[in-house]
């Protein structure tokens, strides 16, 4: 039986059209899904929409709509923009879809089932932006005005009877889990911050509300809606049918091998969301990364600040493989990285147009010119094409390592170096002064097809459109990719036609 992998991104709140935070957690996603994929895995890759709440109740009463409508319009842009982004996911969950309600209830039952669920009153601080509850040292005055010292949202003081979630109970047993499974909370400064927390204690968790209806009833009390986080976080299970554990997909597919996330939802996550599982009995997920922001010219992006870049309105002037590419490269993963047109542009002109794009041309119009749009035959390696070849063996543990853990920094340099190392060698051998010399030609011309199609392999989980088109000409179709295969260097099979190609990036030109 294959290996699964099973990736998630956040359910995003669909209170306002989609921004270039949620692109970047999507496309990250799509980069292991696809990898995973090529390496020969059975993946499942979930996103959605998280759509209930009192955020949600409140976008759409200012915008004059019932919450469902309000729901069904803003939920479709992020539906189109994972078409946009060209995410491969399996499946795109809805939080008002009945298989995600019907799971909410399951799970309610049951941790009302464990005594793990108990009726009082919560008096406290909640910020309806982040749908949390802050304590008195979690948040300060800014203008006269009481916000959430981590995120900086307005918190409203509530008084209402809710549902308890005996959260104290778990602190231990948490602690135990994050000790035997080192590596569940990535990267390791935000598993120390986590840790520090729970280590400060626990309070028990309201997970109902009284106070507004757009949500899921809590079964045995028709005046409660069950808290937005432990609804949404629920999704990751019922997307697999949860609760039938014997269907395929959750049986297939739980626990999950990766949570990728924001640090903004890392508490949810890394604490609620197993603790949770453990009180229902069921195994947490493997992994919860939390990525950090994406910043527009150092500053966090907002409204307010009115330096929002639309991913859409950068997708049409830019191409979405553009996009893709500048967010996986230039921002180190785990921490803040910036946006700007600018950057965007170099990027585009020195790694895609220049490196890559560049590659590709001169070697395919050289062997257009010198044998005639062939994969060459009677050709013979010496140490020199040995040696580039074999970069791709000798990398070949490691790059799956980066993959595995996250390090995709990693694996984006060492295609760099390849990158700058297949230019140099197609330069440093130069062949168009071997025509005297058919073998050794060919030689280097099967080399640099060689080259290429290894590293279109290495850049297709990152620009899967660009790099489908490249192996295109070798007639390598999307389904036929196999990452094992950059080990072998007689995959291209000799006399086969190749296409030509068209420019891949179009380097922009700068008027300064
Ligand atoms: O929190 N930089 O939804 P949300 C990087 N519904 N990533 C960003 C970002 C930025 N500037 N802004 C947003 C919610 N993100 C809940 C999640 S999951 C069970 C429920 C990304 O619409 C990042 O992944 O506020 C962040 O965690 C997520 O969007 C928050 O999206
Ligand atoms: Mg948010």
């Amino acid at each position: 039986m294959r290996k699964s992998y099973y990736i998630t991104t956040p359910i995003y709140y669909p209170s306002a059209k989609p921004h270039m935070g949620h692109a970047y957690s999507s496309i990250v996603a799509d980069f292991f899904a696809r990898f995973k994929r090529i390496q020969g895995f059975d993946v499942f890759f979930l996103t959605g929409t998280d759509e209930h709440g009192q955020k949600i109740q409140r976008s759409a009463q200012n915008a004059n709509m019932d919450p469902q409508s309000f729901c069904d319009q803003i939920s479709k842009t992020f539906f189109n923009l994972s078409k946009t982004l060209n995410l491969s996911n399996d499946d795109f969950i809805r939080t008002t879809e009945n298989r995600h309600k019907k799971s909410v209830i399951n799970l309610w039952k049951i941790l009302e089932e464990k005594n793990e669920i108990y009726l009082s009153k919560y008096s406290g601080w909640y910020s309806v932006s982040d749908e949390a509850f802050y304590s008195e040292d979690e948040i300060e005055d800014v203008d006269n005005k009481k916000v959430s010292k981590a995120s900086g949202s307005p918190v409203e003081w509530v008084e209402e009877e809710s549902y308890f979630f005996k959260l104290s109970k778990w602190q231990k047993p948490l602690l135990k889990f994050y000790n035997e499974n080192p590596n569940f909370i990535l990267p390791e400064s935000r598993k120390n911050e986590v840790i520090s927390f729970v280590k400060s204690g626990l309070k028990d968790l309201s997970v109902s509300r009284k106070s507004f209806s757009w949500g899921i009833q809590v079964p045995s009390n028709k005046d409660h809606v069950i808290y937005v986080w432990l609804d949404a976080l629920t999704n990751y299970i019922s997307a697999l049918n949860y609760p039938d554990k014997n269907d395929n997909l959750y049986k297939n597919f739980w626990p999950a091998s990766l949570h990728l996330i924001g640090k903004d939802i890392l508490r949810f996550h890394a604490i609620y969301w197993p603790a949770f599982l453990l009180a229902a009995n069921i195994p947490p997920p493997k992994r919860v990364y939390g990525h950090g922001w994406i910043l527009s010219n150092e500053q966090k992006m907002s409204k307010s600040k009115g330096n929002i870049l639309d991913p859409l309105e950068i997708i049409k002037k830019y191409g979405v493989d553009s996009l893709r590419y500048y967010l996986i490269k230039e921002v180190s993963f785990g921490n803040d990285g910036n946006i700007s047109e600018e950057k965007l542009e170099n990027c585009i002109n020195s790694d895609l147009a220049n490196n890559f794009g560049n590659l590709c041309q001169r070697v395919i119009s050289f062997n257009e010119k010198n044998i005639n749009l062939k994969i060459p035959q009677s050709f013979k390696f010496n140490k020199e094409d040995l040696q580039i070849l074999n970069n791709y063996k000798n990398n070949f543990d490691n790059l799956i390592d980066f993959v595995d853990n996250q390090k995709i920094n990693e694996y984006v340099n060492f295609i760099q170096d390849q990158l700058f190392a297949a230019n140099k060698y197609f330069n440093d051998q130069e062949p168009w002064k071997k025509k005297a010399d058919q073998e050794r030609l060919n030689t280097i011309v099967y080399v640099s097809l060689e080259l290429i199609r290894k590293i279109s392999i290495l850049l297709y989980p990152i620009i899967p459109t660009t790099t489908l088109k490249v192996l295109d000409i070798f007639q390598i179709k999307e389904g036929d990719i196999e990452f094992n295969s950059i080990k072998n260097d007689l995959i291209l099979k000799s006399d086969s036609k190749i296409k030509k190609i068209s420019i891949l990036f179009k380097k922009i030109e700068k008027n300064d």
